[in-house]
């Protein structure tokens, strides 16, 4: 007995400013991953692209996890698990690497059992082994989610804008865990800045819903986290600041970092250089990529 998947998964960026755990938007970035499943026992994984090399090929991947968390629960025969991966997003860089990378496995595990569980189910497996339902939600959907949890269930809106942007992301030479990217943060803000987030996050979605794109440049603005990591990146301020006066409709942090991400209208190749030449001038190595919104979200191919 063996039988085998591909799937695609976007990479995606998350908080989108202010919007933190709860906002993400789905990318046209993808990884691709074949799983076979046999009765033949033992785990086997090759990787090309992102992560070829780093990647740990045995039960601790993330994927593996995923894919053994569906199997328990479906209770399906399979103890051997082959994983052929060619990645494209980069790692810990706040592109939703390891969010597309358990979306892949649970996606992929669920089409060879038999498509027991729901989009809403897979949902919660994820957001259970990622910790944050933000990444994981636009990558199973596509488009642009909000998501919350409800005692252990998340509740998203999907949603595509009626106009169009793109985002200009911009990719530093250096890795940031999303762990130590969590470590900085506080336990409690002031009333202040819990003010100042409602107020851009319900502008945010306001805007990407009905189009005002120019009222991004105040929407993406947050206290809730980015402040907190800007000493984990260095040059964050001034490569936001490079992307506005380059005319950017505005800039965030992407998820944890340490990309930063512009949202544009045109202009964009100019950004995005704007924007590695500031991160240069703090010495950090950069390159940029243009990203549209991905509408499907993990497909089987
Ligand atoms: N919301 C998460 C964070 C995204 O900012 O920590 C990264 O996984």
């Amino acid at each position: 007995m063996a039988n085998t998947v591909k799937i695609r998964v976007p990479g995606t960026t998350a908080n989108c400013g202010p919007g933190f755990d709860a906002v993400g938007i789905a990318c046209t970035i993808y990884n691709d991953l074949e799983l076979t499943l046999s009765d033949q026992g033992g785990i086997s994984l090759e990787v090309a692209g992102e992560g070829a090399g780093a990647i740990p090929a045995d039960a601790s991947n993330v994927v593996v996890k995923a894919i053994q968390m569906v199997l328990t629960k479906t209770g399906y025969p399979a103890n051997g698990i082959k994983l052929n991966m060619v990645n494209n997003i980069p790692l810990a860089r706040g592109l939703g690497s390891s969010a597309a990378a358990i979306v892949g496995g649970l996606v992929a595990a669920n089409e060879l059992t038999g498509n027991r569980l729901t989009k809403e189910e897979i949902l919660d497996m994820a957001t259970a082994i990622e910790g944050h339902p933000d990444n994981v939600a636009p990558a199973i959907f596509g488009g642009i989610t909000v998501s919350i949890m409800d005692s252990g269930t998340a509740k998203y809106l999907r949603f595509l804008p009626p106009k169009n942007f793109s985002m200009v992301a911009v990719i530093p030479e250096f890795n940031l865990s999303t762990k130590a990217a969590r470590k900085v943060l506080p336990d409690s803000v002031p009333f202040a800045d819990a003010v100042f987030n409602v107020s851009r996050t319900a502008l945010l979605i306001g805007a990407l819903c009905t189009g005002e794109l120019k009222l991004l440049l105040h929407a993406l603005e947050d206290r809730l986290h980015q402040p907190y990591r800007e000493q984990l990146i260095p040059g964050m301020a001034q490569v936001l600041a490079a992307a506005r006066q380059a005319g950017a409709l505005g800039a965030a942090l992407s998820g944890a970092g340490p990309c930063l991400l512009a949202f544009t209208a045109d202009n964009s190749d100019e950004i995005g250089q704007a924007m590695v030449k500031a991160f240069n001038i703090h010495k950090v190595d950069a390159r940029y990529q243009l990203l549209q919104i991905d509408t499907q979200g993990a497909i089987i191919v």
